[in-house]
């Protein structure tokens, strides 16, 4: 059905873009046949210090994966985001700040955020931070962190972000992996009318590391926390005793700029490294052309900071590009359904930028709270994270964008740094559901499950890319075998994704969803292993399977089957214990949907657990079982069936 649907960029949008059809076609084509032309050209949209001479260096041959871009520029990302506007938009807002409380909200100019950054960045100097080191940044959505992600590039540290939605354990795990021996956090957080008490999780992180020397703390609620002499600071009294001088430090091209940590299919998350020139020439060409950023539009994405999409389409691609970037506290329900809306026509938001979840929790709603709101401003809507449904997307279309406005669904992850399958606005025709067209330099092949290129158009498989682009992660931090081994074993030759699509006869790429043991849950990426070790940590539980399965408005949720120790009933306060245990060791958003005892797992006798098994029972699909001879006692099966939970 949805493969017939196909929605023409509207007049307004073609009279409008920066890139046209055929210009899409023309560029597109010379990207791929001469990558160090066109990457050389796109180079100039910043300021470098030394201009590269060297583009493009790059080999996906296995083991030797080696990614380098611009590799002899030298040029400071902060400069970039901010000294460099000074002069044309000094006194233009840089950051709009909406607060969680309806009728809170604040602003900073350009010319305020560069001040407010170099002092930061002083603030950082006077407590030892150097160049190279690592900073952790625990942090709310408040405009105090964008300032310490800028401080830290200004001087060239490495920030590591972790989402305030991450447990003490979570945070421990990461700042034990990139040895930092700084925290920047705040007393609390605020979201949908609670708090969040960072400052104490961080205090309960750092019982589990050693080598953390400081704890800068930023106020943000005011109320009181715990300060342990000797090392936690007030970030306000810290700032009072440097100056806003701050010369931008020259970093190389291939610096690191940031650590990320996402999960994949196996062990503890891992630290995604983005380094400097590629990933701010990819992440600000993207967010210019994927939206259609025009001069003094006020830009909007949802996200939170936490996550690639709030580094590179709140703070770095936005700021790179003189934008208006808007950062929100809250939550789409608080205190009601109205409240993006609110938000929209209040700060008159040209572009706004969500996630399929937020759009189907919304409309679960009730369209009102949308038809409330005529949203004049705005003319682009962006979805992201997930595969967004054909319904979803016409009701964004319909209720917020009211018929009027550009869908942009980007395909992406933590790994490439910016989009990379995405319609642009004015030149590619839409279909609900697709992500539509490659980005420049990028090139999606589609391959079997078992590695072999599918060359006719119309093709169903794996999803990896050919060749490198230079928002593309460098190596994972610390260890680059694993690197290697997780994107580029697989299928030799190729950046394996860990998704799989469908390509239609147009061309168009259709996501669906994840081959590997990650889920997609509300657009929060979690390893299927890591709820798995969390749950076998607690002294009750001998054995653990999790699996993801359709949810209406998560898009993927969490089935967990359990195997108790020997002799340990089982109850309903258990099951609300394992779910307070998982929370506790990774954080809310890995929350078991469903939790099933289960006696005994589907094993093959050589003790491997079937998935394939446990993810048809947990999608109600025992039709589609498949071959279950080679397991040791099939018998399982039956009892998994007979006690599958259908309420949580
Ligand atoms: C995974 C990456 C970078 C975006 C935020 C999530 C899924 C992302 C889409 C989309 C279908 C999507 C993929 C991908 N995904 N965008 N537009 N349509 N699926 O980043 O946490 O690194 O997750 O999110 O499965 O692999 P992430």
């Amino acid at each position: 059905m949805s493969d017939q649907l196909l929605f023409q960029p509207s007049a307004a949008a073609v009279a409008r873009t920066h890139i046209n059809a055929a210009q899409y076609a023309e560029l597109y084509e010379r990207s791929i046949k001469d990558p160090d032309g066109f990457w050389a050209e796109q180079a100039k949209r910043l300021d470098w210090i030394s201009f590269p001479t060297k583009i493009k260096n790059t080999t996906y041959e296995y083991p030797n994966v080696s990614i380098k871009w611009y590799e002899d520029g030298v040029l400071n990302v902060s400069a970039n985001c901010l000294d460099r506007h000074l002069a044309t938009r000094g006194d233009q807002t840089a950051i709009v700040w909406e607060g969680d409380v309806p009728g809170t909200d604040d602003k900073v100019t350009y010319r305020q955020l560069h001040e407010r950054v170099c002092r930061f960045a002083n603030v950082l100097k006077a407590n030892g931070v150097k160049k190279g080191d690592r900073v952790t940044i625990y942090m709310p959505m408040v405009i105090d962190t964008a300032v310490a992600m800028l401080a830290c590039a200004r001087i060239g540290a490495v920030h590591s972000v972790i989402f305030g939605g991450f447990s003490p354990d979570s945070i421990a795990g990461r700042v034990n992996d990139c040895g930092s021996k700084i925290i920047l956090t705040a007393d609390e957080g605020r979201r949908g009318g609670k708090t969040i008490a960072l400052k104490k999780n961080v205090d309960e992180a750092l019982a589990k590391v050693e080598g953390v020397e400081r704890v800068i703390v930023v106020k943000v609620t005011g109320n009181p926390v715990n300060m342990q002499a000797g090392r936690d600071v007030w970030y306000e009294e810290e700032a009072a005793k440097v100056d806003a001088d701050c010369p931008p430090e020259p970093m190389n091209a291939e610096d690191p700029l940031f650590i990320l940590y996402t999960s994949g299919s196996t062990g503890k998350p891992k630290g995604v490294l983005h380094t400097t020139g590629g990933y701010l020439v990819y992440g600000s060409l993207t967010h210019q052309l994927s939206f259609d950023y025009q001069d003094g539009e006020v830009f909007w994405c949802t996200a939170d900071v936490g996550w690639i999409t709030g580094h590179t389409y709140i703070v770095y691609g936005p700021l790179a590009n003189g934008a208006t970037t808007l950062m929100f506290e809250g939550i789409p329900s608080y205190p009601d359904a109205s409240r993006l809306w609110q938000v929209v026509e209040k700060h008159k938001v040209n572009i706004f930028h969500t996630a399929p979840t937020a759009i189907r929790a919304l409309m679960g709603a009730g369209s009102e709270f949308a038809d409330k709101h005529d949203m004049p401003t705005l003319r682009l809507l962006g979805t992201v994270g997930e595969p967004i449904n054909p319904e979803a997307w016409l009701w964004y279309h319909k209720h917020v964008g009211k018929e009027r406005c550009e869908i942009v669904d980007a395909w992406w992850q933590t790994e490439t740094g910016g989009h990379m399958i995405a319609p642009f606005p004015g030149a590619i025709p839409t279909k609900p559901g697709s992500a539509t067209k490659p980005f420049f330099g990028v090139q999606p092949a589609v391959l079997s499950p078992e590695g072999k290129l599918q060359e006719q158009t119309k093709a169903e498989g794996v999803l990896v890319i050919k060749d490198s682009w230079p928002g593309q992660m460098r190596s994972v931090y610390g260890d680059h075998e694993r690197f290697v081994e997780t994107y580029f074993s697989q299928y030799k030759g190729y950046y394996f994704t860990g998704d799989g699509c469908r390509r239609d006869e147009d061309g168009y790429y259709w996501i669906t969803g994840r081959v590997d043991d990650v889920l997609n849950v509300s657009g929060h990426r979690l390893g299927t292993a890591e709820v798995e070790s969390a749950l076998v940590a607690h002294p009750k539980v001998s054995e653990a399977a999790v699996v993801g399965f359709p949810h209406d408005i998560k898009g993927q949720g969490i089935y967990c089957y359990v195997t108790l120790m020997a002799g340990e009933p089982s109850s309903d306060d258990l099951r609300a214990e394992l779910r307070n245990w998982v929370r506790k060791e990774i954080g809310p958003i890995a929350s078991p949907d469903f939790i099933q005892w289960a006696p005994g797992l589907p094993k093959t006798r050589s003790g491997k657990i079937m998935r394939r098994i446990l993810r048809k029972v947990a999608e109600n699909d025992f039709g589609a079982l498949g071959d279950t001879s080679t397991l040791a006692d099939p018998a399982v099966v039956d009892d998994l069936i007979a006690n599958r939970q259908n309420k949580p």
